[in-house]
């Protein structure tokens, strides 16, 4: 949820932030802006006095120290509309520059709400993620003391905090410092200004912000690895209260309490390939077809042929902590919510361990109860959600173990939990979570069997189930066949303005799942409901206009579900049945029947799941929308 790259060293900065932000826009796609300085980072000589317009800046460019000059240029819309509003003129030329993708938090996405935020005199630049939460207490207080604001951010407050706070002839560090000590709430940022050019200062609090330098002498900062991997694969998080400051020579670390530190250095890899989406029309489609392939990666190494148990390195390392685990706790949002909700009931089915699943949102402004006997897993695709992160900091505060399942390697919530396990399923891009998904469900089982196996789960039950895990890839493959189908099906209800999903047991959270993939991507209206719980409110709905999705896999609820299809259609409405095998008794009797292989119950949600992510899709292309930026939406919610 928005993103943030800054480039200090030789040449120009603004072809290197334009591309950058492409590769970031997945995170926030509703305005984007640009801020250089020139005069900087080894091309100051040159730069002196050499003060010009590119036709597109704000109205605000600062000239600052000597004639270094300050040039932003932002649009509401797509980075296209930024990159075309500058090839109407010239890219901006300076050797250090910041720039933005936002998504909106404080005020709507127009223009001058787009980040970068500038000081009155446009010599400082703010761009910046997360939320400043006493932001109307600093506007009234700067307001007091003169300052005019020209947009509804909260990053506006900081641009004009760090101006007043700036000591005649000191650093832009020590101005951003005081600042960051009058703020509350969370902030990635980077500021620049030509008062001090040919530096950027980055500081981070609950929203991740790396730094990095390259081999031929570029310093580089960004919210995400993604901006920076075409020019190195070496990056260095910042910790909680840290700020850096990006010259020429490189980043140096401080701690706002403290002196300077040094932070690890880490490796990330970059495979340029899955960030393309080759020719696939959409990420979407690409990740929901790329599912044998992610649920293979899950398992590569870990399934134990012989003992009907999962090898799980991360997780043996600490034995002692499932040794005296007599609770667990799962929490996410969204999608990665669902698979928690799933996760439950294959953990208390295979390991009898008592399981609650809470929103991550909720879970911090609750009192939780938890001990050092809970166990508290966070599942996220990002490891980057804020609220996950959040309710993480709480449970370590009270003293319970937390275990990571994530898909992002070295995100924030990989590095905050003890230990935790990978989902390996490589990058994805498009907005609706799909293959992070099955994945996630493939993990919760692997973790299931490991910690059952330990407990209750007998040698038999165990082997059964990674008999069908070793399966999974190829019987995925057969139920990605009905890819046409769907495609059919998503032209006869793409009209309509209403849908509901029902399913029981393991299958409810699917439901939920199906319907949130709807609304994600198509804006039609989806409710998720538990398949017995219809007649208790929402049959009301059910007109010959609704189409209802029903999980209907053959399990033990099966026949009762049969009965809450009939009750839907003695109703007029219009039943989409998803089967896992032969279902005579619902031939002929439902608008669809849409067919699934058959998998061990503990395994199924990861195959019914399949049509549904494929409606969604096909639904929304019928309607003629950006399916992998769908609006409002953003990657990663990186704002509480
Ligand atoms: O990265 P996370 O798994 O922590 O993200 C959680 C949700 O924001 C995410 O699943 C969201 O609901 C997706 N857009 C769902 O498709």
């Amino acid at each position: 949820m928005c993103g943030i790259v800054g480039y200090v060293g030789g040449g120009d900065a603004a072809p290197f932030l334009l591309s950058a932000l492409h590769r970031l826009e997945y995170r926030g796609y509703d305005s984007a802006g640009l801020a250089v300085v020139d005069g900087s980072a080894g091309s100051m000589a040159e730069s002196v006095g050499k003060a010009r317009s590119v036709g597109v800046t704000e109205g605000r460019d600062g000239t600052g120290a000597g004639s270094a000059r300050l040039v932003a240029v932002r649009r509401a819309g797509r980075i296209a509309e930024l990159e075309r509003a500058l090839r109407e003129s010239r890219l901006p030329e300076g050797g250090c520059g910041v720039a933005h993708t936002r998504w909106a938090t404080h005020g709507p996405p127009t223009r001058a709400n787009a980040h970068p935020q500038l000081s009155a005199d446009g010599e400082i630049a703010v761009v910046h993620n997360g939320i400043i939460e006493n932001a109307s207490l600093l506007r009234e207080r700067l307001g007091a003391l003169g300052y005019a604001f020209t947009s509804d951010t909260d990053t506006e407050t900081l641009a004009h905090l760090v101006d007043h706070l700036w000591s005649p002839g000191g650093p832009l560090e020590g101005a951003v410092a005081a600042a960051l000590d009058r703020v509350e709430g969370t902030y990635g940022i980077a500021v620049v200004s030509s008062r001090d050019p040919g530096k950027i200062v980055a500081a981070s609090l609950a929203s991740p912000i790396l730094v990095a330098r390259t081999a031929d002498g570029i310093s580089l900062v960004a919210s995400d690895a993604a901006a920076v991997a075409d020019l190195t694969r070496s990056v260095t998080w910042l910790d909680d209260g840290d700020y850096s400051v990006l010259t020429a020579s490189g980043p140096r670390t401080f701690r706002r309490d403290g002196g300077e530190v040094k932070r690890a250095v880490h490796s990330v890899s970059w495979d340029a390939a899955a960030h393309r989406k080759g020719d696939h029309s959409h990420f979407m489609r690409k990740e929901i077809l790329e599912q044998p392939a992610s649920l293979r990666n899950v398992m590569r190494g870990r399934l134990l042929h012989g003992s009907g148990d999962a090898r799980l390195g991360g997780v043996e390392a600490h034995g002692d902590v499932l040794e005296r685990t007599r609770r667990i706790v799962l929490t996410a949002c969204g999608t990665s919510w669902h698979a928690a909700l799933i996760g439950a009931h294959l953990l208390e089915e295979l390991a009898r361990v008592p399981v609650s699943v809470e929103y991550a949102s909720e879970l911090r402004y609750r009192n939780p109860v938890l001990d050092p006997e809970s166990l508290v897993i966070a599942i996220s695709q990002s490891g980057e959600t804020a609220d996950t992160i959040a309710a993480l900091d709480e449970v370590a505060r009270r003293g319970a173990p937390t275990m990571g399942v994530v898909n992002r390697v070295g995100s924030a919530i990989a590095r905050r939990s003890d230990f935790g396990l990978y989902l390996h399923a490589g990058p994805e891009i498009g907005v609706a979570s799909t293959k992070a998904f099955t994945s996630q469900l493939v993990a919760l089982v692997l973790f299931a069997l490991h910690f059952g196996r330990r407990r209750h789960l007998s040698v038999e039950r165990g082997l059964e189930i990674v008999a069908a895990l070793e399966e999974l890839p190829d019987t995925m493959n057969a139920a990605l066949a009905i890819d046409d189908e769907m495609r059919g099906l998503a032209k006869s209800v793409a009209g309509a303005d209403n849908f509901l999903y029902l399913g029981r047991g393991l299958h409810f959270p699917v439901a939920l799942e199906g319907a949130l993939k709807l609304k994600e991507v198509s804006y039609i209206h989806a409710e998720g409901y538990p398949a017995a719980e219809m007649k208790h409110g929402p049959i009301a709905l059910v007109d010959r206009h609704m189409p209802v999705v029903v999980l209907a896999p053959r399990d033990g609820v099966y026949p009762k579900v049969v009965s809450n299809i009939e009750e839907i259609r003695a109703r007029g409405g219009r039943v989409i049945a998803v089967v896992s095998d032969d279902a005579p008794e619902l031939e002929g009797r439902v608008e669809s029947l849409v067919r699934v292989p058959r998998s061990v119950n503990v395994l199924q949600p990861i195959l019914t799941v399949v049509p549904l992510q494929l409606l969604a899709y096909h639904v929304a292309v019928e309607r003629g929308l950006d399916v992998d930026r769908p609006r409002n939406l953003a990657k990663s919610v990186t704002v509480e």
